[in-house]
């Protein structure tokens, strides 16, 4: 671990198939951002706060295996980043108890996706109420500065910063406030209906689907009648190309749908490809899991080292 390098930290939950939501708005950043050597890089899957969604043990395994091939895929180099699972660095879980206790019940019920889960009546599991205060150790573990999430994923980086804050106001300064990095054009990725492309909407395109399912998604894509160009499948289409390259097909094939949507399939299909036959090369789970395990000693190390810090800091050692 290098002191002077700022720290770039990311995760994502293993609770479905990876779709070019995911792509566009999160990982296709943290590639960008680490291939610049002169940040340090931490990028975890979010197993405990999969938890929260995914509770069948063969399932967690599976998810978390094909979200750590998929970071590879998307060209994540274990060599140069540290790729580790949260269940591994028992830390997280600590850090999010302390949190805890330091944070108050109204303050944790104005997180949106409390808000959003309470308006549907669901009857919330407290690791869902807590996931703020758990996403607020992962960050700050790592005295991460820099944090590409999606627009989503905003406030919580907030609620990090609040937490560190609040910390450091009452123990004295330990933790580093995080920024976080949101890339404004592809900020909310749209899916197939136009709403944000989400597995709980059934709108997604799997980022390494087949080109027969990459046909069959984007034939589904709605499309509103009337208009020259169908919006829903320019919006999926100026992720892979820009505007000067699209304005002649869009001329071309002015109000036909069926056209577009083939130029779509086959620029998609070109784009995912070499992405797709990596993630479909990565057949070796043992190969993986060692990946994984070699990732979380490095970032026990880190986070032990913080955790001296931090129970100094509140009188526990
Ligand atoms: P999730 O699959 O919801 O756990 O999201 C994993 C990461 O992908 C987070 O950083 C999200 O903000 C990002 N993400 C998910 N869906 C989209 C979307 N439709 N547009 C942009 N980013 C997204
Ligand atoms: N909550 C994030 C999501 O749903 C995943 C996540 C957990 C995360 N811990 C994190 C993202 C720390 C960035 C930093 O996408």
């Amino acid at each position: 671990m290098n002191e002077d390098k700022p720290v770039l930290l990311s995760g994502i939950k293993p609770t479905g198939e990876i779709h070019i939501g995911n792509y566009f708005g999160a990982i296709k950043q943290f590639v960008e951002l680490l291939n610049d050597d002169s940040r340090q890089g931490f990028v975890f899957i979010a197993d405990y706060h999969a938890l929260n969604f995914i509770q069948d043990a063969s399932e967690m395994k599976r998810l978390t295996r094909d979200l750590a091939r998929a970071y590879i895929a998307c060209g994540l180099d274990p060599e140069k980043v540290v790729l580790f699972k949260q269940s591994d660095v028992s830390a997280h879980t600590e850090l999010a108890w302390i949190f805890d206790t330091i944070t108050t019940m109204p303050y944790l019920m104005r997180a949106h996706a409390f808000k959003d889960a309470e308006a549907k009546n669901k009857e919330i599991v407290v690791g869902t109420f807590n996931y703020p205060m758990l996403m607020a150790a992962d960050i700050l573990l790592y005295d991460a500065s820099v944090v590409p999430v999606g627009q989503d994923q905003k406030q919580h980086i907030e609620y990090a910063r609040d937490t560190a804050e609040k910390f450091n106001r009452i123990f004295g300064e330990t933790f580093r406030l995080p920024e976080p990095h949101i890339l404004s054009d592809v900020a909310v990725v749209p899916g197939t209906d136009g709403r944000k492309m989400s597995k709980s909407y059934g709108n997604t395109i799997p980022l390494f689907a087949s080109r027969e399912q990459l046909a069959d998604c984007v034939m589904g894509i709605v499309t509103d009648s009337g208009n020259d160009r169908p919006e829903n499948v320019y919006a999926i289409h100026r992720l892979i190309k820009t505007e000067e390259e699209l304005a002649p097909v869009y001329e071309e094939h002015k109000g036909k749908y069926k056209a577009l949507k083939e130029a779509l399939i086959d620029d998609l299909d070109a784009f995912i490809a070499p992405m797709r036959d990596r993630f479909e090369s990565l057949t070796n789970d043992t190969e993986i899991d060692e990946i994984l395990e070699k990732g979380a000693q490095v970032a026990r190390s880190h986070s032990e080292h913080k955790m001296d810090t931090v129970r100094r800091a509140i009188g526990v050692r």
